[in-house]
C-alpha cells in the first residue's frame, strides 16, 4: 500500500490587519492583556460580505500553482471549517464550483480546530487504499463576521482570525516517507465547554432576533476548560503517535500545535520537553484561525526551511467537541 505524501501546499489571509491597539479601541481591552494571555499581536479580518469559501480558493489556486496541477487534475476535496458561508450545503461544493471542476466529491469536516486533522486521516485512508489519487485538503475560516467586537464579547473576539490554509496530498510509492499515521479523539460531554449555540434546529424558532440580542449566536468559551483539557490532551495524543511508529520525542524535527493560544502552545511544549526550535508557532501574527491554523502554520515553516525532506513532522490540535488528535508525518 502507498504513504500518503504532501505534494503542495498555499495559504490565503484578507489583506485587513487588525492590532491589538485597534481592538482596544473598539472594547476595553489593551495589548499588553492580550499579548500576555495569548501571545497574539495581530490578524487579518475580512471585509464584510467576503466568504470563507473565497479564502479557500485564493489557497488552492496557490497550491496548485506549486503543485503544477490543474484543478481539473483534482479527485476529491475535503473542506473542513467550523464557519461554513451557509446551513447547507457546505462549502466544499461552492469551492469546487469557483474552480470550475464538477463530478468529483466534496467532503465537509465538522470538527472546528481539529477539522485539518480529521481531514487529513480521512484524505490518507482514501489515498493508501487507491481511492482517490489527488485530494485537496482545506482547513478555512471566516471567524471575525460572528465574533461580538464590544466589551461584552471580549473574552473570545481577541483571540480568532480569518484565513485559509491548503494541502494537495496523493501516494508515494518512498516506503520510508510520508503519513506514517493519525490518532483522533472526542469527548461530547464537554461539548457546551466551547461552542455556538445558535442558530439551531433544536430552537423554536430556529432563528431569533432574541437569540442573536441574548448572545447565543456567538462563541461561548469556558477558557480555563478548555486550557486544562487542551495542554493535557495534546501533548497525550503527541506521545501516542510517538509511540505508535516507535519513535521518541529527540527524533521530532517539528511540531505545529494548532494555534490556539501561545500559552497553550508554550504548555505543550513544556510538557513534550520539546526545544524552541522543534516547534511552530505564528499565532502572533494570525491569532487562532480554527481548521485554518496547522495548513497556515505547515505552508509557513516550509516557507523558512524548518522542514526538510525525511524529517519527522508532528501535527497536534484540539478544539470544540472537544477534539482532539495527532499525526505523524515523514516528510
Ligand atoms: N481584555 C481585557 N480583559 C479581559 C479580556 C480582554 N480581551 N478578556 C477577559 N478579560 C478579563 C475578564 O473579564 C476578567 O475580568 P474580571 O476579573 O474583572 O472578571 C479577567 O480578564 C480575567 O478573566 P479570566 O477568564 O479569569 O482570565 P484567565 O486568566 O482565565 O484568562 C484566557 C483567560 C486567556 C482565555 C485563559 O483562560 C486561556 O488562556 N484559556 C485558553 C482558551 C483559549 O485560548 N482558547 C483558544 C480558542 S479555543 C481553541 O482553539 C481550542
Amino acid at each position: 500500500m502507498p504513504r500518503t505524501e504532501f505534494i503542495a501546499t498555499g495559504f490565503y489571509v484578507p489583506p485587513r490587519v487588525v492590532t491589538n491597539d485597534e481592538l482596544a479601541v473598539m472594547m476595553d481591552t489593551s495589548d499588553e492583556w492580550i499579548t500576555q494571555r495569548t501571545g497574539i499581536k495581530q490578524r487579518h479580518w475580512v471585509e464584510p460580505g467576503t466568504m470563507c469559501s473565497a479564502l479557500a480558493h485564493q489557497a488552492t489556486r496557490q497550491a496548485l500553482e506549486r503543485a503544477g496541477l490543474q484543478a481539473t487534475d483534482l479527485d476529491c476535496i475535503i473542506f473542513a471549517t467550523a464557519t461554513p458561508d451557509h446551513f447547507f450545503p457546505g462549502n466544499g461544493v461552492f469551492l469546487q464550483r469557483m474552480l470550475g471542476v464538477t463530478d468529483i466529491p466534496a467532503l465537509d469536516v465538522r470538527d472546528q480546530c481539529t477539522g485539518f486533522l480529521y481531514g487529513l486521516s480521512v484524505a490518507d485512508a482514501w489515498v493508501r487504499t487507491g481511492q482517490y489519487r489527488r485530494v485537496l485538503l482545506v482547513g478555512a475560516e471566516i471567524q471575525s463576521p460572528g465574533l461580538d467586537p464590544s466589551t461584552a464579547g471580549r473574552d473570545t473576539a481577541v483571540l480568532f482570525g480569518d484565513g485559509a490554509g491548503v494541502v494537495i496530498l496523493g501516494p508515494t510509492d518512498d516506503p520510508k516517507r510520508g503519513v506514517l499515521s493519525t490518532h483522533l479523539f472526542s469527548d461530547g460531554r464537554l461539548a457546551e465547554k466551547l461552542w455556538m449555540d445558535g442558530p439551531g434546529l433544536m430552537h423554536v424558532p430556529w432563528i431569533s432576533a432574541e437569540m442573536i440580542a441574548d448572545g447565543r449566536a456567538r462563541i461561548k468559551m469556558e477558557g480555563r476548560e478548555v486550557f486544562k483539557h487542551a495542554t493535557t490532551k495534546m501533548p497525550e495524543s503527541v506521545q501516542l503517535a510517538l509511540q505508535t511508529n516507535g519513535l521518541s520525542i529527540a527524533d521530532i524535527k517539528l511540531l505545529i500545535p494548532h494555534q490556539a493560544n501561545q500559552r497553550i502552545s508554550e504548555m505543550v511544549q513544556k510538557q513534550l520537553g520539546l526545544r524552541d526550535d522543534q516547534v511552530f508557532n505564528n499565532i502572533q501574527r494570525y491569532g487562532n484561525t480554527t481548521a485554518a491554523s496547522i495548513p497556515i502554520a505547515l505552508h509557513e515553516a516550509l516557507d523558512h526551511g524548518r522542514l526538510s525532506r525525511g524529517e519527522l513532522l508532528m501535527l497536534t490540535a484540539f478544539g470544540s467537541g472537544f477534539t482532539w488528535g495527532s499525526a505523524a508525518i515523514r516528510w
